[in-house]
């Protein structure tokens, strides 16, 4: 049995954002998930859905089901006690999140008092030993958030996400915030975690290169929607939906002179989620649009082994794509390398002004909607239960 199975999960926030438009996805045991998309595309909804995190007042509609069991029809005892040892989150801005005025001991200590009824000694003994597990001496117990560096922090919200031994963890833009040395760090710290504890791992971020290089499988959301979704290296070197490609293409490739004219950008922004068009949501941006998607919402089709992605052009019935599975030569589709005028030539020539610099099109926040007190009684990470859920 999978350990996550989300089937057709919809959130729609009060004044009628749909944030999340039908999204299935499936992790097994031990398998990295990344989910990437530019800013405002739904991931963070996604997660805080996972676990009924969202505002009240959200919509949510579809199955959520943890180890078989629909999280979204729990009763909210049962809800408590599935997260934290049935699952846990490190939130967007993880690292702000931390209390202040609490030693990140006693932070760490709290969902194990309480989801693990374990004694104040073995609480510590714990943490100590979670301390460790994340790279931080066990007397930092004692420190405040304020006596630790950003990565360190990073860090604890890690150990806070292992304390009671999830089998899914779900981590939201966990090094966003990080300089390249620490992020690496984090990234291999989560890797190393993930591989020796067989937990399924959830990792969200806008940063295709990370994602590729951390995670098993990669889902691309845009509007809402899992657009594109296949191995994580598949995806990221060779992205059947445009969108994908675009997203793909906003990254320069290290040894491959051609991508250092990228990124090349998409113009254009993603749909306001309250008036998201009929069709396909990226046909205004999309350079190999058909009549056809301004009318069929494109659902994800196969594309290939493992392969999917909602594109009229994919498939084995794809429009005007040879072998079903490629735009068709010469659309110029994002993300197609260019030699673009006092850049570098594609045989790794240097011109005058090439810089090779990236200037990608996402943006990112911290903007989870996802204020630091409902976050778990001490600010942590898998929220507390003082959260209310749509369907409460
Ligand atoms: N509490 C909320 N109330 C209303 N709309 C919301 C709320 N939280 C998020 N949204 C909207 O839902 C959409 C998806 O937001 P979400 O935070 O899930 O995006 P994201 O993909 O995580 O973006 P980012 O990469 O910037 O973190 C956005 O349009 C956002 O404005
Ligand atoms: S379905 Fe049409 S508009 Fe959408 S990505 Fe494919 S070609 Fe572009
Ligand atoms: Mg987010």
């Amino acid at each position: 049995m999978s350990l996550l199975e989300v089937r057709d999960l919809e959130v729609t926030y009060p004044g009628g954002a749909a944030a999340v438009r039908g999204v299935d996805l499936t992790l097994v045991a031990g398998e990295k998930l990344g989910i990437a998309g530019e800013s405002g595309c739904g991931k963070s909804t996604l997660a805080l859905a996972l676990l009924r995190l969202l505002p009240a007042g959200a919509r949510i509609a579809g199955e959520v089901l943890l180890d078989g069991e629909d999280v979204l029809t729990m009763k909210w005892g049962r809800v408590r006690a599935v997260r934290w040892a049935g699952a846990s989150i490190v939130f967007q801005g993880a690292m702000h999140s931390l209390n202040a005025v609490h030693r990140i001991g006693d932070q760490i200590a709290e969902p194990i008092l309480l989801h693990r009824r374990a004694t104040p000694a073995g609480a510590r003994k714990r943490t100590g030993e979670l301390l460790e597990q994340v790279g931080l001496p066990a007397a930092r117990a004692s420190a405040y958030p304020h006596e630790l560096s950003g990565g360190q922090r990073q860090r604890v919200m890690i150990a806070m996400a292992l304390a009671c031994d999830p089998r899914l963890i779900v981590a939201d833009e966990p090094t966003t915030a990080l300089d390249v040395m620490i992020q690496a760090q984090i990234l291999r710290l989560i890797e190393g975690l993930v591989g020796e504890q067989h937990v399924g791992l959830i990792m969200i971020s806008h940063d295709l290169a990370v994602l590729a290089d951390t995670c098993d499988r990669l889902a691309v959301m845009y509007a809402g929607r899992v657009v594109e979704e296949g191995p994580a290296r598949q995806v990221y070197e060779d992205a059947l939906h445009p969108y994908g490609r675009a997203l793909s293409g906003a990254f320069p490739r290290i040894g491959d002179p051609g991508s250092r004219f990228a990124p090349r950008g998409l113009p254009g922004d993603p749909p306001d989620p309250a008036a998201v068009p009929a069709g396909c949501a990226f046909r205004p941006r999309c350079p190999v649009a058909l009549d056809v998607c301004a009318t069929g919402d494109q659902a994800l089709r196969a594309a290939g082994p493992d392969r999917r992605a909602a594109c009229v052009h994919v498939g084995p019935d794809g429009a005007g794509a040879p072998g079903g599975t490629r735009m068709p030569a010469g659309t110029d589709a994002p993300g197609d390398t260019e030699t673009p005028s006092g850049g570098e030539t594609p045989d790794g020539t240097e011109t005058p002004d090439g810089t090779g610099h990236p200037t990608g099109t996402e943006t990112s926040d911290d903007g989870t909607g996802t204020p630091p007190a409902d976050r778990g009684a001490t600010g942590g990470t898998a929220g507390g239960p003082r959260r209310r859920g749509a369907r409460e």
